[in-house]
């Protein structure tokens, strides 16, 4: 199979080693395409020579990308806010798409993305990998056993650390616009993974979301006033606990630093500025179509990082809880570096009992090793028994609980998802 990225950032990397190298046996990475030269030179210089090597296209030469190299599959990995550009596109010139989370950001370009599909009959892959992760696959299993009985309502709370969740007050994710906020760009892959594990989709949505701690007042707070636009130069860069130290940092100052002077991309905004659009302390509630509950929570600047969910169920209740270590770059991590995973069975009647968590290896709590199997040396793979390969309709689905939690912050009403989607003009199956 022949494949092309756009968008060669950070994130581009994983898909393009396992084009070329761990799943190179019948894959063939033939162009990258970024508005960035210097990245796609370095990105391209990466790839492992092959004949005549890879073939590198700005963006505005994608369409032409695509008739000189044919790939089968496009793999989009750009901003949120472009995903619908890329995908439209690829699908309509015939080629199948691997998209990043989240599918894309608000109702319009989510129509767009739908109708190219439903016209062009391609496959639209989203790649959410959280479901590969093997505890999280184990609470699927679980659940299909029906262990709990039916499940009722959920309690799901998921926690950004300070390094972490302030890596989204930076950069592009930062504006509503391009992101749609955490509830879209973060959560997506939350709610995807309640949609699969509750095997449902949300009816009514209502939310609450502020930004309390990314903001100028805290930034007096920790004594940190006179900071600069940026961290790199930045008077207080000393004394910033949030600093991000791009000129240290060879894989971040090569990937960024040393290549804004083509387009201006900043990697290290000022996680306190004035101008930030999102929120990060978010809550929201959401009825499904099958009556389960949910109760939700994101905050981006707990003191650890990781997530705890409680299945409720008629014959008893189901816990997981992970702590979770990230390799993002810049902060102070003062805590765990250890990952760790507790799966509880507590049935009525019984005592609580710890289960076995299942365990793998990689990143994203060996999620990405898994999912990269599938997605490229699928007959190497068992059938999978969870249902795990996801389309534009779950990508839909995991996106539409955000920008519901997004409309009712708006206006403070409960939002119905069905007549949210008539007015958008789309038509998708539950
Ligand atoms: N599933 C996961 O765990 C995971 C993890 C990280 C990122 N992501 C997703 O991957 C995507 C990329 O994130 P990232 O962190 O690599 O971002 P990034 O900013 O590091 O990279 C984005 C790249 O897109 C390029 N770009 C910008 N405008 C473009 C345009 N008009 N045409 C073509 N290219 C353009 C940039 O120059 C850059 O090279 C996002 O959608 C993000 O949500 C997913």
């Amino acid at each position: 199979m022949k494949y092309a990225i756009v968008g060669v950032g950070g994130r581009h990397a994983m898909f393009r080693r396992a084009i070329t190298e761990t799943h190179a046996n019948g894959n063939d990475l033939v162009a990258l395409c970024d508005v960035n030269e210097a990245r796609l030179a370095l990105s391209a210089g990466k790839v492992p020579k092959k004949g005549n090597g890879v073939a590198t296209y700005e963006a505005t030469e994608f369409t032409r990308m695509i008739a000189e190299q044919d790939p089968d599959t496009v793999i989009v990995t750009t901003p949120d806010y472009l995903h619908h550009e890329y995908i439209v596109s690829a699908l309509k010139a015939g080629r199948n798409v691997m998209t990043e989370k989240p599918m894309t950001v608000d109702l319009g370009k989510l129509r767009a993305i739908l109708d190219a599909q439903a016209e062009s009959g391609k496959k639209l892959t989203v790649t959410f990998n959280y479901r590969y992760t093997p505890a999280r696959t184990q609470l699927k299993d679980l659940l299909l056993s029906g262990v709990i009985g039916d499940v009722t309502a959920v309690d799901f709370r998921w926690y950004l650390d300070r390094v972490h969740g302030a890596d989204y007050f930076r950069r592009w994710h930062r504006y509503k616009p391009n992101s749609g906020g955490l509830l879209v760009h973060k959560s997506t892959h939350h709610f995807d993974l309640m949609n699969w594990w509750v095997d449902s989709t949300p009816r009514t949505v209502s939310a609450l979301g502020k930004r309390v701690f990314y903001t100028p007042e805290m930034a007096e707070e920790l004594g940190l006033s006179g900071h600069g636009e940026r961290c790199h130069d930045c008077p207080v860069f000393d004394r910033c606990e949030y600093r991000l130290d791009l000129a240290n940092d060879p894989a971040l100052r090569e990937l960024y630093l040393e290549a804004e002077d083509d387009d201006g991309y900043l990697r290290d905004k000022c996680v306190f500025a004035d101008d930030i659009t999102i929120e990060d302390t978010m809550q929201v509630q959401v009825r499904y179509a099958n009556d389960v509950f949910l109760n939700y929570t994101l905050c981006a600047y707990s003191p650890w990082e990781g997530l705890e969910i409680k299945f409720h169920g008629t014959k008893g209740e189901l816990t997981h809880r992970h702590v979770e270590v990230h390799g993002v770059f810049g902060g102070v991590r003062d805590k765990s570096a250890e990952e760790s995973m507790t799966t509880t069975l507590h049935l009525h009647g019984g005592r609580p009992e710890k289960l076995e968590v299942w365990e793998g290896s990689g990143d994203h709590g060996g999620a990405d090793p898994v999912m990269l199997g599938y997605l490229f040396e699928p007959d190497s793979m068992a059938p999978d028994l969870y249902n795990r390969a996801s389309t534009h309709r779950e990508g839909a689905w995991s996106i539409l609980t955000g920008i519901a939690a997004n409309q009712s912050i708006a206006t403070g009403e409960t939002v119905d998802v069905d007549k949210m989607l008539a007015e958008a003009g789309i038509r998708l199956p539950r």
